[in-house]
């Protein structure tokens, strides 16, 4: 990483997100979910023509590059990451598009933002603050950097009310495990003596909830807050098209598990079946989502 960064911030996502390259083939941005999710956001946003737009931790650019085709002529969309693999990808694909808009992908933590102050009209977000550890510091950032009357229309998921410690917790209890439990067992006495190395994301993400989020504007200055609080529960994710059907590969802990305990195609086979059963079973989901619009 370039020497920009002096203060402090939580090591081990840092290193994760910093390090984050993400795989074509792992792409959700065209499902509906995600469609829905940024189309809510950017409405919340009320982007106008000439507007500097700034998405803090903006991936693959799901946010930055919607952002761009409304920002209109003479705005200026800025898309700011740690991860120089995620930031390649919306680059590419800002470069494959041809709106008038200025465009600029920018390496940097959202802790510590590279803006003079007052920078920006509008600052989006989609599912970052929940990942950082020193997230108030973050939030004084984004008021630094907006111009008064400037706004943020962020996106968190809460997982603090769903999330277990271990991803397969959430299956395990509506599959029949009958004819997989002895490698279930010593998979998850494997995952128990190496526990996923994204542990420590998942214990910042899980401790954070809605309050906190109102918490962290309020503090840091905003003068109006609204939170937009949404709970979704369905008895079986077939009947809901909107939430994402999860497939047992996309537990990376306990596939890798697996396959350490297993070996390679005997892991494959198994985490086939697994999943196969796992899908013909009715499968109950609950997600808590909070979109909030602040105004500084
Ligand atoms: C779940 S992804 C969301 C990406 C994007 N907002 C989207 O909607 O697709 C979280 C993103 O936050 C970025 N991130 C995590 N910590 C960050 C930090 N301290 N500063 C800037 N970006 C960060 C990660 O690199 C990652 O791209």
């Amino acid at each position: 990483m370039g020497g920009w960064w002096t203060g402090p911030t939580g090591s081990a996502n840092r290193e994760k997100w910093a390090t984050f390259d993400p795989l074509p083939q792992e792409d959700r941005h065209g499902q509906d979910h995600y469609r829905a999710l940024r189309d809510q956001i950017l409405d919340h946003a009320q982007l106008r023509t000439g507007d500097r737009v700034l998405d803090v931790g903006a991936g693959r650019g799901l946010l930055a590059l919607a952002a761009r085709r409304s920002a209109g002529v003479g705005g200026l969309v800025v898309a700011l990451d740690l991860s120089h693999g995620a930031l390649r990808v919306c680059r590419e694909r800002a470069a494959s598009e041809e709106p008038a808009t200025p465009f600029q992908a920018v390496v940097g933590d959202a802790t510590h933002l590279p803006f003079a102050p007052g920078t920006f009209d509008v600052i989006v977000m989609r599912s970052v603050l929940l990942y950082l550890p020193n997230r108030e510091l973050a939030v004084q950032e984004l008021h630094r950097v907006l111009r008064p009357g400037g706004r943020v229309s962020a996106f968190e998921p809460i997982w603090r009310h769903h999330a277990g410690p271990n991803e397969y917790e959430s299956w395990v209890e509506v599959v029949d495990m009958t004819p997989f439990q002895p490698n279930h067992d010593r998979i998850v006495a494997h995952l128990g003596r190496h526990p996923p190395d994204d542990n420590a994301d998942r214990v910042v993400a899980r401790a954070f909830d809605e309050r906190d989020l109102v918490r962290s504007f309020v503090a840091a200055g905003f003068r109006a807050v609204d939170l937009d609080y949404r709970y979704r529960y369905t008895a079986d994710v077939a009947d809901d098209p909107l939430v994402r059907v999860k497939q047992v590969q996309d537990a990376p802990g306990y596939a890798a598990a697996a396959r350490a305990v297993l070996g390679e195609p005997a892991a494959a086979a198994y985490l086939g079946r697994l999943t196969a059963a796992r899908s013909a079973a009715p499968f109950p989901s609950a997600t808590t989502q909070a979109f909030l619009v602040a105004r500084r």
